[in-house]
């Protein structure tokens, strides 16, 4: 099976890319570069010993995305491509709404032009909004904070009007929780532009003493030590999440939390951060974040039983292999 992987270069599609390689699909990586670099691709042929074709195109241009149907014979897509910060989405609105919809439109309808039924699109729990946890597939989506999780959901469902109207199509929307960690070879993970939104990639430059002390939004959410509570799962995890899901898929749309179950508060991933990397993290207690929610966590009873998936790595592992990629660099 060959298989299209949109922002194949990026944190989570190159994670994916080492996955889907082991189990024997073929790779072909479509990415912009508009948040990876080509020393992404040697690396990823370094981990896998094999050579990755590879095309520099923006997914939102029709034309080079009808090219490259021409050339290959797809079995399936994973759509990785899009921007993710939530910040930037709320200053740049039409930058997000333009990238993540034309991104996902333009290969919708190229992959039905060419039928090519397997669709599998990186979705968000950002989805959920404020529901009550653990978030569970069959709840009314909530409206999110900023523009970026519409998109998510606006896509969401965009797939599923193609697959009622196409019976054909075989769609699964994978809401990811929060993907930490790093392939165990240390030589791909998460290295954000400028400094980082997200709590581990922020922690890690803190250990690394580029960055004084972090910031801990808020001690006052009716949590178990009052900070934020977010399920954290493991990248390679999340990775192989995604081999279940084309090899388990069937038509209709299908759509999957990918994460843990288990809810985790800033404190606690801080203290086991420095417990297993023996690393101290000064940290500083200031204002909750504007759009910050206490509790984010999967009910991941649905991805086990129909995709015989579930997540096998836990915090330390994670803790150690976040730290272990950014100490590499
Ligand atoms: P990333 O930014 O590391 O990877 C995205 C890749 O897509 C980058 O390599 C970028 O260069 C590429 N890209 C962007 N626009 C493109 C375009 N128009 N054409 C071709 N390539 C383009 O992000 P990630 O963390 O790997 O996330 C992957 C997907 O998962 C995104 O859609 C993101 O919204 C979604 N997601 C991420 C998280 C998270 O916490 N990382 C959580 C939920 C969902
Ligand atoms: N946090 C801090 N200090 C920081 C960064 C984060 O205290 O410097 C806290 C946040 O307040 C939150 C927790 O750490 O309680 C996690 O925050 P992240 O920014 O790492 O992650 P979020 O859950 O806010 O959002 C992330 C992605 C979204 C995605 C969502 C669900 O940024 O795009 O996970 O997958 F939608």
């Amino acid at each position: 099976m060959t298989i299209l992987v949109t922002g194949g270069l990026g944190f989570i599609g190159s994670h994916t890319v080492v996955a889907l390689i082991e189990e024997g699909f073929k790779v072909v990586i479509a990415d912009n570069l508009s948040n990876s670099s080509l020393e992404v691709l040697s690396s990823l042929e370094d981990i896998t010993k094999e050579n990755i074709p590879f095309h520099e195109i923006d997914i939102a241009d029709e034309k080079v995305v009808i090219s490259l149907f021409e050339e290959y014979d797809f079995n399936g897509v994973i759509h990785f491509a899009g921007y993710k910060a939530v910040g930037e989405s709320v200053s740049e609105p039409i930058k997000y709404y333009r990238n993540n919809l034309l991104t996902t439109l333009t290969l919708a309808d190229v992959c039905k032009k060419y039928g090519v039924t397997k669709f599998i699109f990186s979705s968000s729990a950002t989805v959920y909004g404020d529901n009550n946890v653990p978030f569970d597939e069959t709840m009314q989506l909530l409206p999110t904070t900023n523009p970026y999780g519409e998109t998510k959901a606006i896509c969401e469902r965009i797939l599923t009007d193609l697959a009622n109207a196409n019976t054909d199509f075989e769609v699964a929307l994978l809401r990811y929780f929060n993907p930490i960690g790093a392939h165990p070879s240390a030589v791909i993970g998460e290295l954000p532009k400028g400094i980082p939104n997200n709590l581990m990639p922020y922690i890690t430059q803190v250990a690394k003493g580029n960055l004084k002390e972090l910031q801990i939004f808020g001690d006052d959410y009716p949590t178990q030590d009052g900070t934020g509570v977010r399920d954290y799962i493991h990248v390679m995890d999340l990775a192989e999440g995604h081999v279940a899901a084309l090899k388990n898929i069937t038509t209709g749309v299908h759509i999957y939390n990918l994460g843990t179950g288990q809810g985790t508060s800033v404190l606690e991933i801080v203290k086991t951060f420095e417990s297993v990397n023996n690393i101290k993290i000064p940290y500083k207690i200031v204002d909750r974040r504007s759009g910050d929610i206490a509790f984010s966590y999967a009910d991941v009873s649905k991805a086990k039983k129909e995709l015989n998936w579930s997540a096998k790595r836990n915090l330390e592992n994670m803790c150690r292999d976040s730290w272990n990629f950014i100490q590499a660099l």
